[in-house]
C-alpha cells in the first residue's frame, strides 16, 4: 500500500458478518516466542515462582542469564523457583529458548522491591463458569488446561478461586455448611476444598499461581463466611495456604454498622492492603469494590494491585451493544490512573462458554457475541491495561476462543513496560478511539465501529499521539498493513475493530 494524500485505507474486518467465527491470529510458529511480560516485580525474601511463558514446538530448551543467588531454572520447563535477594534491587535478566527450529532471546527486568504486577495480571477466575459450584477439581482441571492449551504460554498465570469455596451456614448445599471456624478462629474452607496447600501445590508445580477471595465484611456476596473482625488471621491463614492473589471484596461490609462515609468504604482496604505486604509471600491485592468512592485515586496507596472500576460484567445488560461495551466505556474513563503496579480492572474477559450470572444454576452456554465483538472486547483490554482474566468455561475451550485470548502481539500491548492505559481520544455513539503509547515509541491504537454496519474511521494521526507518517501493522492479523501520513482511514466491520500498531 502506498502513501496517498495523507489518507489510507486498510481492511480490517470489513467483510465479517454475525454467526461467522473467523480465525484472525496466526498459529505460532515452531521456533520459540517468548511472550508475556518485561519486567517484574516482587518482594525481598519471599517465595519466586515464575514460568517462562513461550511458545514453540516441545522440548524447548530455556536458559537465563543474570539470575540472582537464590533463584534457580528448570531448563526443561523454563521454570524459575526459588527466594528473591534479601535487600531491593533491579536484575536485568535474559531469557533463552531453543528448540530445534531456532532459538530467541528477551530481556525481563526483575524489579525487587515493594511493587508486584508492573505489568497487568494474567489469569483465569472461577466465578462465571462455575458460581457456588466450584470445587478443587474445578480448579486443577483449569491449571491443567492452562498448560495443555497453550495459554501459560502467552502469560496467562493465575488460577483464581472467587467466592463459594468457605462455609455458609445456611447453603443448600449440605457440603457447604458446617462451623465456619475452627476453636482458635481459622477460617474453614468447605468440603469440596479438602486440601488448600495441596491444591496450590498443585498449581504451583505447573509454574502457576493460585488466586483466593474473601470479603472485609461478614459473610461475602454469595453469603459465605468473609474476614471481618480477623483479617490479620484470615490473611495469615491464605498465606500458608500458599495462594498468590487475593480479590477482597466488599459485600456485606458496607452493610456493616457505621459505614456510609467515602472513608469508611476505603478503610478496609487501608487495613488489608499493609496486612498483605507484611505477609511472608507475595500476595497480589485485588480490590473489589464497584469503584465506589472513585477508587482509582486511592486504590494504590491503599495497597491494591487492581481495583474493579465498575459492577458486575456478568449482569451488565445488553443494550444497543453489548454489555462489556459498556463496562468498557465506563473504565476507558479513569486511564490516567493506571500504572505498573496499580490497574484498573473492568471484569473478567467472558467469551467461549460461560455460566448464567443471574442464575448460577443454569448450565454454562457459548456467548452471544459475534466475532466481531468479540476482538472488540479483548482490543478494548489489551489497550485499557486490564488484567487478562479469562472468565469461561476451561473445560470447553474451542480454537476460536483460544484465538482471541492467545494473540501475542496483541498480548504485548496489554503487558508493554511503559504500562499506560489507553487514552479515549474519541467517544461518539457511533466511534470509540483508544491510543496507547508504547514503552518503544509506537502507538497501539483500537478503532472500534460502534453501529451495525461496517464503516470507515478516520483519525489524525496527531490525535492519536502518533508520528507524521507510520508503519502500521494490524496486530489481529500479526501482518504489516502499509503506511500513513497525517491521518489514518480504516474500514471496520459491524462492532469490529481494527487494532493496530503506529510505528515511525
Ligand atoms: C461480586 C463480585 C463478583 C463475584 C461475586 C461473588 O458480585 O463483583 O466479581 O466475585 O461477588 O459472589
Amino acid at each position: 500500500m502506498s502513501l496517498s494524500r495523507g489518507l489510507l485505507c486498510v481492511l480490517a474486518l470489513g467483510a465479517l458478518g454475525a454467526g461467522e467465527l473467523p480465525i484472525l491470529t496466526p498459529k505460532p510458529g515452531p521456533a520459540p516466542r517468548i511472550n508475556g511480560p518485561r519486567a517484574y516485580g516482587a518482594r525481598p525474601g519471599r517465595p519466586f515462582l515464575y514460568r517462562i511463558p513461550s511458545t514453540g514446538e516441545r522440548p524447548i530448551r530455556f536458559s537465563v542469564e543474570g539470575l540472582p543467588k537464590g533463584l534457580s531454572l528448570d531448563p526443561k520447563t523454563g521454570i524459575i523457583t526459588g527466594t528473591t535477594p534479601a535487600s531491593p534491587g533491579e536484575f536485568r535478566l535474559k531469557f533463552e529458548a531453543r528448540n530445534r527450529h531456532g532459538r530467541t532471546s528477551r530481556s525481563f527486568k526483575l524489579v525487587v522491591g515493594e511493587r508486584l504486577s508492573l505489568t497487568p495480571q494474567m489469569g483465569w477466575n472461577s466465578w462465571y463458569t462455575h458460581y457456588d459450584h466450584v470445587t478443587d477439581r474445578t480448579i486443577r482441571q483449569a491449571a491443567d488446561v492452562m498448560i495443555s492449551s497453550g495459554m501459560a504460554d502467552f502469560g496467562y498465570e493465575f488460577v483464581s478461586i472467587d467466592d463459594c469455596w468457605a462455609r455458609k451456614a445456611d447453603s443448600k448445599n449440605p457440603r457447604h455448611r458446617g462451623e465456619a471456624r475452627d476453636a482458635a478462629g481459622e477460617l474453614l474452607p468447605n468440603a469440596d476444598f479438602p486440601d488448600m496447600p495441596a491444591l496450590t501445590a498443585y498449581v504451583h508445580a505447573r509454574g502457576l499461581k493460585a488466586g483466593a477471595y474473601t470479603s472485609p465484611g461478614p459473610r461475602t456476596c454469595a453469603g459465605y463466611t468473609g474476614a471481618w473482625r480477623h483479617e490479620q488471621q484470615d490473611a495469615r491463614t491464605i498465606a500458608r495456604w500458599g495462594f498468590d492473589l487475593l480479590k477482597y471484596d466488599l459485600c456485606s461490609y458496607s452493610k456493616t454498622p457505621g459505614v456510609k462515609t467515602a472513608e469508611e468504604d476505603r478503610a478496609p482496604y487501608r487495613l488489608m492492603g499493609p496486612i498483605l505486604q507484611s505477609m511472608p509471600r507475595d500476595i497480589v491485592l485485588n480490590m473489589c469494590q464497584y469503584g465506589r468512592s472513585e477508587v482509582w485515586k486511592w486504590g494504590a496507596e491503599a495497597g491494591g494491585q487492581s481495583w474493579r472500576t465498575t459492577g458486575d460484567l456478568g449482569l451488565e445488560k445488553d443494550a444497543d451493544l453489548p454489555g462489556f461495551y459498556y463496562i468498557g466505556f465506563k473504565n476507558a474513563e479513569h486511564w490516567e490512573y493506571a500504572g505498573p503496579g496499580h490497574w484498573n480492572d473492568p471484569d473478567y474477559i467472558l467469551i467461549g462458554v460461560v455460566g448464567d450470572a443471574f442464575n448460577s444454576d443454569n448450565p454454562p452456554q457459548a456467548v452471544k457475541l459475534t466475532a466481531n465483538e468479540q476482538y472488540s472486547y479483548m482490543s478494548m483490554w489489551a489497550l485499557m491495561a486490564s488484567p487478562l482474566f479469562f472468565g469461561g468455561d476451561m473445560g470447553r475451550l474451542d480454537e476460536f476462543t483460544l484465538n482471541v485470548l492467545c494473540n501475542a502481539e496483541v498480548i504485548d500491548v496489554n503487558q508493554d513496560l511503559a504500562g499506560k492505559q489507553a487514552r479515549v481520544v474519541r467517544k461518539t455513539a457511533e466511534e470509540f478511539v483508544l491510543a496507547k503509547p508504547l514503552e518503544d515509541g509506537s502507538v497501539a491504537v483500537g478503532l472500534f465501529n460502534l453501529t451495525k454496519a461496517p464503516r470507515d474511521i478516520a483519525c489524525p494521526l496527531k490525535d492519536l499521539g502518533a508520528a507524521d507518517r507510520v508503519r502500521m501493522r494490524d496486530l489481529w492479523r500479526q501482518k504489516d498493513s502499509g503506511k500513513a501520513a497525517n491521518s489514518l482511514r480504516v474500514n471496520v466491520g459491524a462492532h469490529g475493530v481494527a487494532m493496530l500498531r503506529l510505528m515511525r
